[in-house]
């Protein structure tokens, strides 16, 4: 309160009475006006001020996803997308699911077609599984299912840095445990309490694994409370990550997305693999449709479509390794990647300025600057170069550019 009256607006001097008036006897426009004055006439403490924002969300910054330029030209390895189309089968069912019909009614709420189909390729228990609008969905259902306000998430560092943002937009703190130099984590350093514990597995931006040793060490010490290892990017690691797992450990839950090998991120889809019973209870949280008609075909054809998966996988395995030797040849020093991009940094020359070259030739990579780097690191930011894997005739480009840069 600031303890000042409104100012009254001149031209609605007879307050909300003659508002009424103004509005029944006149066009909607002229009444959307009418009203727009008259709230407008209240000043800063009016309706909708911005002071009613919660007060973590006016703090925060917000996360800012990585660039999406409309430019068709561009050749684009900032945000790990698949070089290659989804599978031939996810267009048959997009032109099945377009239908007066399908669009017209609401989609499956649990989604139970692709629950099915998801449940028969990777063997699990098709109860397990909670789809979302893209694993993000899934990771903010998670948040609000098990972090309390004042709660706390935990993650390690440098990571994805929207595990932040969840725990600020939630109004619980945020702990982030630094890497050790050989991208372990340190059981010891974690918080015991936290409330949700996030592991990408590989890890974003430096595309390493955790030895499964320190992640079951690590489920143990934040138990009962989740762990939760998003695998966004598990499908291009060796081994293929923890879902045959979620049975067996009682606070484990797994996070895969549709946006990155299955060449759907347009599309938006993503899911969780957690106990039955906890898939019951975060159903409650999530959107009752959170995901439509056309992104439950299309995911649901493209995990049925397990060859081309494969296939495409395969390819882009082998342009990480091209990459990473051709890269490191550069002068990179290249972080051994297990997933669809890789880490690169060098100490002779900064790096923000390699990226903006690329950027005015069309291409664009991500750089990214963090303020913690893994234990060991020197003081201050640590930044670096996060590279998509693209097709080889774009990678090919993206090394001929860096010739003349380095
Ligand atoms: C580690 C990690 N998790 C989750 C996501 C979110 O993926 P999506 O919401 O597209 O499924 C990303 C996207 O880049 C990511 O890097």
């Amino acid at each position: 309160m600031t303890g000042e009256e409104p100012t009254p607006n001149p031209s609605l001097q007879g307050g909300e009475h003659d508002l009424r008036d103004s509005v029944t006897s006149k066009s909607s426009v002229e009444a959307t006006r009418a009203v727009t004055a008259f709230s407008s006439g209240k000043g800063d403490g009016g309706l909708g001020g911005i002071e009613t924002v919660r007060p973590n969300i006016r703090a925060m910054a917000g996360y800012v996803p990585g660039e999406q330029l409309n430019d068709p030209d561009i050749i684009k390895l900032n945000t790990n997308e698949s070089p290659y189309p989804p599978s031939p089968r996810v267009f048959d069912a997009l032109r099945a699911a377009l239908t007066s019909n399908s669009l017209r009614k609401y989609p499956q709420p649990f989604g139970d077609t692709f629950r099915n189909a998801a449940g028969r390729v990777l063997n699990v228990d098709p109860d397990s599984i909670l789809i979302g609008n893209g694993s993000d969905d899934i990771l903010t259902i998670l948040t609000r299912a098990f972090v309390p306000e004042g709660g706390l998430i935990a993650s390690p560092a440098p990571s994805y840095i929207l595990y932040k943002s969840l725990a600020e937009i939630q109004g619980a703190r945020f702990h982030a445990i630094p890497f050790t130099h050989d991208w372990r984590t340190d059981r010891d350093s974690w918080p015991r309490g936290a409330s949700l514990s996030f592991v990408p597995n590989p890890n974003s931006p430096t595309g390493t694994v955790l030895d499964p040793i320190d992640v079951l060490r690590l489920s143990k010490r934040v138990s009962p409370n989740p762990l939760v290892v998003d695998e966004a990017y598990a499908d291009f690691a060796e081994p293929p990550g923890y879902v045959p797992l979620v049975a067996d450990w009682d606070n484990l839950i797994v996070t895969r997305t549709f946006s990155k090998s299955y060449a759907l991120a347009g599309i938006r889809f993503g899911f969780a693999v957690a106990r039955p019973e906890l898939v019951r209870e975060l159903l409650k949280v999530k959107d009752s449709y959170n995901c439509d008609v056309l992104s439950l075909a299309a995911a649901t054809a493209a995990i049925e479509d397990q060859d081309y998966f494969r296939e495409v996988r395969t390819k882009i395995i082998a342009t990480r390794a091209r990459m990473t030797r051709e890269l490191a040849a550069l002068g990179f020093e290249v972080t051994p990647s297990h997933a669809n991009f890789v880490w690169c940094r060098r100490a002779d020359k900064p790096l923000k300025p390699i990226y903006e070259e690329l950027k005015r030739q069309k291409i664009l990579v991500r750089y990214m600057n963090y303020p913690v780097g893994p234990i060991g690191s020197p003081p201050g930011a640590y930044d670096g170069l996060r590279m998509s894997v693209g097709t080889d005739a774009e990678i090919d480009r993206l090394l001929e550019e860096l010739r003349g840069i380095v």
